[in-house]
């Protein structure tokens, strides 16, 4: 497919002090942009100046959300090279996506080819400094104008770009997370397992009433017995229980997470005893008591490695870590970042080269 560029006239100041960048507030100067009818496909793929877009009050997706999206990380490295960590896992969850929310697949390949070109257009607004990147949001959202309830015929795929530092304000600080007992996010046969804009969207209420109470995020349970761990509102979780590493196991409700997926090959590479299984409220605070809850993480594109120094459950607050991060979230973050900021040997090969910047 033809892809056609049209650079902006208008190029905007870079942000000057990169310590102050924030999460997903600034956007870079162009966008990719194509366009699907059941006519012509996916077609008029274009890179073309960040700004407004034009759609019509009836446009489907404002009014049923049938919209999913995507969320990875381009890296300056210290050689200087443009670098993306793993994008063919992000395309294939795109498409997993797509297909659940009926959306019409898009190819891959070809996504991955735009987005390369954007960052090469872009390639200045990588940011420079340790911690930061240049967050990449791939979506899909239905434009047709129609108020049924029924798949769209034409949709938008947008690829935008914004520099971005920590996603929590503490940074590497341990985050307080609170263990949502009244909503729930997702069930079995749901979307949990996608990145549907409407997990977020039902997500609010709970995350709203968590940050009232001083915690970042809620740790969701179960949707059906609210007696097993999930994930965090952005992120997957992990526990260090004793030897073992445990993950709640990916039964169709919890989003199968590529830096969950990276940070377990990474622990088993090490020889870490990592168990993906089903892990009860109940079983997480028993350990607490115990004094065999020995570390709490989460991850994510977005969250990269974020060490959990309180959780509460009910009326009981976890601490743990004593204020620190913990000695195996450390290392996962030291890992992780050095593959993805150039800086250690990549042996799975996740790191994928750009451009030269
Ligand atoms: N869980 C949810 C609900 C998320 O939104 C994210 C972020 O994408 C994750 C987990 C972590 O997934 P990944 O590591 O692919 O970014
Ligand atoms: C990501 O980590 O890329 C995400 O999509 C999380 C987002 C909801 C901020």
């Amino acid at each position: 497919m033809e892809l056609s560029v049209t650079l902006t006239k208008q190029p905007k100041q870079k942000p000057a002090d990169e310590s102050k960048l924030g999460f997903g507030k600034i956007f870079t100067d162009h966008m990719f942009v194509m366009d699907y009818d059941p006519e012509h496909g996916w077609h008029n793929a274009q890179i073309v100046p960040y700004g407004p877009l034009e759609i019509l009050p009836a446009c489907t997706s404002l009014h049923y959300s049938q919209s999913v999206f995507e969320g990875l990380k381009a890296y300056r490295t210290k050689t200087g090279e443009i670098r993306l960590f793993r994008p063919t896992e992000n395309f294939k969850r795109l498409n997993n996506s797509n297909r659940r929310l009926c959306i019409p697949e898009i190819d891959e390949a070809f996504a991955l080819e735009a987005l390369k070109k954007l960052l090469e257009i872009d390639r200045e607004w990588v940011p420079k400094s340790p911690g930061t990147s240049l967050y990449v949001r791939p979506f899909v959202f239905a434009t047709e104008e129609f108020l049924g309830v029924h798949p769209s015929s034409h949709y938008k795929f947008i690829i935008i770009l914004s520099p971005s530092g920590a996603y929590y304000a503490s940074g590497l600080n341990p985050v307080g997370i609170y263990v949502e007992r009244h909503y729930v996010r997702a069930v079995r046969g749901g979307t949990g397992e996608v990145k549907a804009g409407a997990n977020y969207a039902i997500s609010l209420k709970a995350q709203d009433e968590a940050e009232k109470e001083g915690y970042s995020q809620v740790l969701w349970l179960d949707g059906v017995e609210q007696k097993y761990i999930e994930e965090v509102g952005a992120m997957n979780v992990f526990f260090v229980i004793g030897d073992e590493i445990v993950t709640p196991a990916l039964r169709g409700s919890i989003l199968p997470g590529i830096t969950r997926k990276s940070a377990i090959e990474l622990l088993q590479h090490w020889g870490y005893q990592v168990v993906e299984r089903p892990l009860a409220v109940d079983e997480l605070t028993e350990a607490y008591r115990d004094g065999r809850l020995r570390e709490a993480f989460g991850t994510g594109t977005a969250a990269v490695i974020s060490p959990i120094g309180k959780l509460k459950i009910d009326d009981l607050v976890m601490e743990l870590g004593g204020g620190k991060i913990g000695e195996i979230s450390q290392k996962l973050y030291d890992n992780l970042t050095g593959i993805q900021w150039g800086e250690l040997a990549d042996p799975f090969g996740w790191s994928v080269k750009v451009c030269d910047v």
